[in-house]
């Protein structure tokens, strides 16, 4: 029989009641980057299997103090974060539901007001973002604004990078009670960075060829799934997208070389950001075959799940699933709008829009008050 969007399914080391995953969406609501009763409601709104997500995917949440790249983020390298993220999955776990989170460095997409002694962000080479942060003022008032020019890392930092991510890792799971972790190699971010010419310009052995490329994201996956088990871990990969100022010329053969390798460590799943993260899921300029993608990666041997994103509506994502498409498809947009989404694709709606004016930072309003039906 065909799967269906509301079919179980083990992911490595979780057991998910469905197929219906709740996206990663950052929404600046973290005061002083500490999660907090409020964040807590949120996420129990949206965790129910039964009328929520069979998995949530935290907000990006930064690994350490230099991989922020926005205000009022929630992170995960103090006590106080650890133990305001515990409240989360607590309220997670009491409905019923299940959680991972989202581990994060920005690179060079922050500002030198957000980065510890106000010095300039890091990346792998000295070239800075077209793109823009989000800061608050001394009188909370929050706006988006470019990003500083980034130094370029020195080797001998990478170590400690990777060493951070295995922290926040441990901290999740072994701290937080997080179920597990996605690394986040997607969006601009530091991983994607490193993957992708435009941002890497690097000549040691970070640098250059595909394999030099791919090698930060590789060493942070083991030592991330040394640190939690491999079942417990997932990566967030965004071919294409232009998100962030990243861009790749040739990303087919680069991202079919990642998934080979990423094969052979038997990861939870795999993430694909199909197209323009939150806009067109076809890039004109970038053609790509995620079929091949995904063939890439079963024919080395992978067995995680395969998670697509990007645009999906209930018809795109039944078909995904009952085509084999994908394991598990996860909505972002819709999720913060309709908390009990489930129950909505279920009943064949009604579907209720989003406020886009409180997407970012702010209270309760258009964070907690989504009226389910
Ligand atoms: C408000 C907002 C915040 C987001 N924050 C994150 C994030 O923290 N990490 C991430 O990987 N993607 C983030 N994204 C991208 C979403 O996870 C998702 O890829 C995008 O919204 C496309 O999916 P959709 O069409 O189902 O909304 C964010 C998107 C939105 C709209």
């Amino acid at each position: 029989m065909k799967p269906s969007l509301f079919s179980p399914l083990r992911v490595g080391a979780l057991s998910l009641a469905s197929r219906i995953v709740m996206a990663p969406l950052t929404r600046n609501r973290a005061l002083g980057g500490i999660p907090n009763a409020m964040m807590a409601t949120y996420y129990k709104q949206r965790a129910d299997p039964s009328r929520g997500a069979g998995l949530i995917i935290s907000e990006g949440t930064p690994i350490s103090p230099q991989g922020v790249g926005y205000a009022d983020v929630p992170g995960l390298y103090r006590i106080e974060q650890i133990d305001g993220w515990k409240q989360v999955t607590q309220a997670v776990h009491a409905v019923g539901g299940k959680i991972v989170c989202q581990l994060w460095h920005v690179g060079r997409v922050s500002h030198e007001l957000l980065q510890p002694n106000q010095a300039a962000p890091v990346a792998p080479s000295a070239i800075r973002a077209e793109a823009r942060t989000y800061l608050v003022d001394a009188h909370g008032k929050g706006a988006f604004t470019a990003t500083s020019a980034p130094r370029a890392l020195h080797r001998y930092e990478l170590p400690g990078i990777v060493h951070d991510f295995a922290a926040a890792a441990r901290n999740a799971v072994q701290s937080a009670r997080f179920d597990g972790v996605e690394i986040h190699a997607a969006n601009g971010y530091l991983l994607d960075q490193f993957l992708k010419s435009g941002a890497n310009q690097r000549t040691d052995d970070y640098g250059g060829s595909i394999e030099n490329r791919c090698r930060l994201t590789l060493e942070v996956t083991r030592a991330v799934a040394d640190a939690v088990g491999r079942g417990r871990v997932g990566i967030r990969l965004s071919p294409v997208t232009p998100a962030n100022g990243i861009d790749e010329a040739k990303p087919q053969p680069l991202f079919d070389h990642l998934v080979r390798e990423l094969a052979s460590l038997g990861l939870a799943y795999v993430h694909v950001i199909e197209g323009a993260t939150g806009g067109p899921r076809k890039v004109a300029s970038r053609p790509f075959d995620y079929a091949a993608l995904k063939a890439a990666y079963t024919q080395a041997g992978g067995r995680g799940a395969w998670m697509v994103n990007n645009g999906y509506d209930p018809t795109t994502a039944k078909q995904a699933v009952a085509s084999g498409h994908a394991d598990l498809v996860s909505f972002g947009k819709a999720f913060i709008s309709m908390p009990d989404l489930a129950q909505r694709i279920r009943h064949g709606g009604p579907y209720q829009g989003l406020d886009q004016a409180t997407m970012y930072g702010g209270g309760e309003q258009g964070y907690i008050d989504y009226p389910t039906l």
